[in-house]
């Protein structure tokens, strides 16, 4: 193409939509301090040897297109978690399922609900639909507020986003919060509860979400992920439970053909069997998370109560600044604003190694010697 491309080409939303890319930051190669990504929320830990031998299988297959329901997987996630697997959807990440749920429910000017500060899909993908998205800030504690969420319903809702374990917080929700909420949201919006960081809510206490969901009489989605505690980042799994199997039949009916590649279905269906590899990773994270919590409260953070794979502090600094100096010794973190204070900083549990350096560098920056 010569020249400018005309703007009638692309739809106003999508020359409105502004661009979050994922917060990966190439390694600096040049450097000799090792590189620490503590700003993704993936696992320290590589996949148990099983699984990369499972995809290692896979590939001799490669010619043939993979198994677009993965059936086999659908149907050990139905045994473990006791639903019927025809109201079981996957995606490639649960981010695809996040997509899916505004797919199915928004058009334009429709609104969607979502916590704020959340993860940046739910706003991606409600300004993609050109929907309205309306933010609900989340409790002092991180959780996210159940009561600001109902508030916020109106007859235009047709979305519902709620995350437990949240990002960036780490707030967890109780049963009789979930109980509330789903009493009280009105069945004609769909309920889509993000439990991305679900196995390690329930390690640290938190209830099983599956028969508090049930007890709504509206469609609802949890949807979790094999990128986290299955430690499956790089190759792109989630699932989601639903209502019925008229409402996965939504999602299966707008998924993209073949999103899910075989290699991909192969970790996720071993790595399921690999118990004693979660257990150890679900341990290593609680151990880390007090460190690293108890560590920073010392140096003056305030730290809230998480219930995932990370640690999210409010600063006694401007934590972007903290961040880049951080960044210049290698340890990447995320920053974000928080309300009223010089801003938040989420860590993720990475190694014993990465806990030691990061308290040492962060005490480095706001206790110099
Ligand atoms: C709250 C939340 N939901 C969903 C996702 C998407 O995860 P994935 O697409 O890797 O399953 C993430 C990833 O960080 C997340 O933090």
């Amino acid at each position: 193409m010569t020249g400018r491309m005309p703007d009638s080409v692309v739809t106003p939303r999508i020359l409105r939509l502004e661009i979050v890319p994922p917060q990966v930051t190439p390694p600096d190669l040049g450097a000799d301090l090792p590189v620490r990504s503590l700003h993704l929320n993936e696992s320290p830990f590589p996949p148990a040897p099983a699984v990369v031998e499972a995809m290692r299988k896979a590939t001799a297959e490669l010619n043939r297109y993979p198994d677009h329901d993965g059936k086999d997987l659908v149907a050990a996630l139905a045994q473990r978690t006791g639903a019927s697997a025809e109201n079981i959807v996957i995606g490639s990440g649960s981010n695809e399922l996040l997509y899916a749920s505004a797919d199915i429910t928004l058009d334009a000017n429709d609104e969607a609900i979502a916590p704020v500060p959340g993860f940046p899909t739910y706003a991606k993908t409600i300004a993609m639909r050109g929907a309205v998205h309306v933010g609900v800030a989340v409790r002092e504690d991180g959780v996210v507020d159940i009561e600001r969420t109902l508030a916020a319903v109106t007859p235009r809702t047709r979305l519902v986003f709620v995350a437990s374990p949240h990002n960036p917080t780490g707030g967890l929700l109780g049963q009789a919060e979930i109980e509330h909420l789903v009493k009280h949201l009105p069945d004609d919006l769909l309920l889509h509860f993000d439990e991305a960081y679900y196995e390690f809510g329930r390690h640290a206490g938190g209830p099983e979400s599956l028969p508090l969901l049930a007890q709504r009489r509206g469609p609802w989605i949890a949807t979790r992920s094999f990128s986290k505690a299955y430690g499956l980042a790089g190759v792109r799994v989630g699932y989601g439970i639903t209502s019925s199997r008229e409402l996965a039949d939504f999602y299966r009916k707008i998924r993209v053909n073949f999103s899910i590649n075989a290699i991909a279905l192969a970790a996720a269906r071993t790595a399921l069997d690999q118990e004693t590899h979660l257990a150890a990773l679900l341990e290593h994270t609680a151990t880390e998370r007090r460190q690293l919590s108890l560590g920073l409260q010392q140096l003056g953070f305030r730290a809230l109560p998480s219930a995932a794979n990370f640690v999210t502090v409010i600063t006694p600094r401007p934590a972007a600044a903290i961040a880049a100096e951080l960044k210049a010794k290698n340890i990447f973190v995320l920053a974000f604003p928080w309300p009223g204070t010089p801003g938040a900083l989420r860590i993720t549990i990475g190694s014993r190694e990465d806990t030691a350096a990061c308290l040492a560098a962060i005490g480095g920056i706001v206790q110099p010697t």
